[in-house]
């Protein structure tokens, strides 16, 4: 579970994953879902060293066994601390599943859900809902291509993995840092063999991103099943 971040673009004080919806810190919700799911066995929480006592405080009311591991100066780099303290500490077997989920993205547990049995079948699962606008492709202002919309999808977190196929990827990623990879699934499909399987996201499941998301989550918080 990635909460290592800064929240540059929320803009306040600390970073919006301690932010308050309905009384409860967004970092709050994400934990709440995974720690209800019986197929999860462990947790590893990546945090921002800054303000370890804020994580620390949430932590207490959790019995499950959860990790904190720092995380790095990109989403990239936290995944891979991640990861490299799993095989470390964990060892974990040759099948294990991983997934990879955004703390940002507090409405998640349908698509949890989604992902774990689309695990069942396939090496790597990346969540999406179609597209709502046109995308046009430019440069300097200036329209070069205009795609239809039918081939691109929006995706979202968890990600699922086979543990090890994800961590060798990261492992080659990792030293090259002329590019860096906004989600895992890009950086698998750029590093494995393997294909990326799509299953079913969910609108609710949006990230939090700027202030104004809060607004939006709070809104779907009294409206929503979530
Ligand atoms: N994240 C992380 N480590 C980083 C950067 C991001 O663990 N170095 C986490 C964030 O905490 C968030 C998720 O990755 O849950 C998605 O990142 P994003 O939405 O970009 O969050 P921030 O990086 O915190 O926000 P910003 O980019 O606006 O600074
Ligand atoms: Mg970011």
């Amino acid at each position: 579970l990635l909460a290592g971040g800064n929240g540059t673009r929320f803009g306040s004080g600390r970073p919006k994953q301690f932010s308050s919806l309905d009384g409860k810190a967004l970092l709050e919700y994400s934990l709440d879902v995974i720690t209800s799911i019986k197929a999860i066995e462990k947790t590893i929480l990546v945090i921002n060293k800054r303000f370890e006592s804020d994580y620390d405080r949430i932590l207490k009311k959790y019995t499950h066994e959860i990790h904190k591991v720092e995380g790095g100066d990109a989403r990239q780099l936290s995944v891979y601390n991640a990861l490299m303290f799993i095989e470390k500490e964990m060892k974990p077997l040759k099948d294990t599943d991983v997934l990879i989920h955004d703390s940002a993205r507090p409405f998640s547990k349908t698509v949890f859900e989604n992902v774990i049995n689309g695990m069942v079948f396939e090496n790597a699962v990346v969540p999406a809902i179609p597209l709502a606008d046109t995308i046009y492709k430019c440069e300097n202002n200036i329209v070069s291509d205009i795609p239809s919309r039918d081939q691109f999808v929006k995706v979202q977190t968890p990600q699922g993995f086979k543990f090890y196929k994800l961590l060798d990827c990261h492992k080659k990623a990792y030293g090259k840092k002329d590019v860096i990879y906004s989600d895992d699934g890009s950086l698998y499909l750029k590093y494995s063999n393997d294909s990326l399987k799509i299953v079913e996201g969910d609108q609710n499941n949006f990230k939090i991103t700027k202030a104004v998301d809060l607004d939006i989550a709070q809104y779907i918080l009294r409206n929503n099943q979530v």
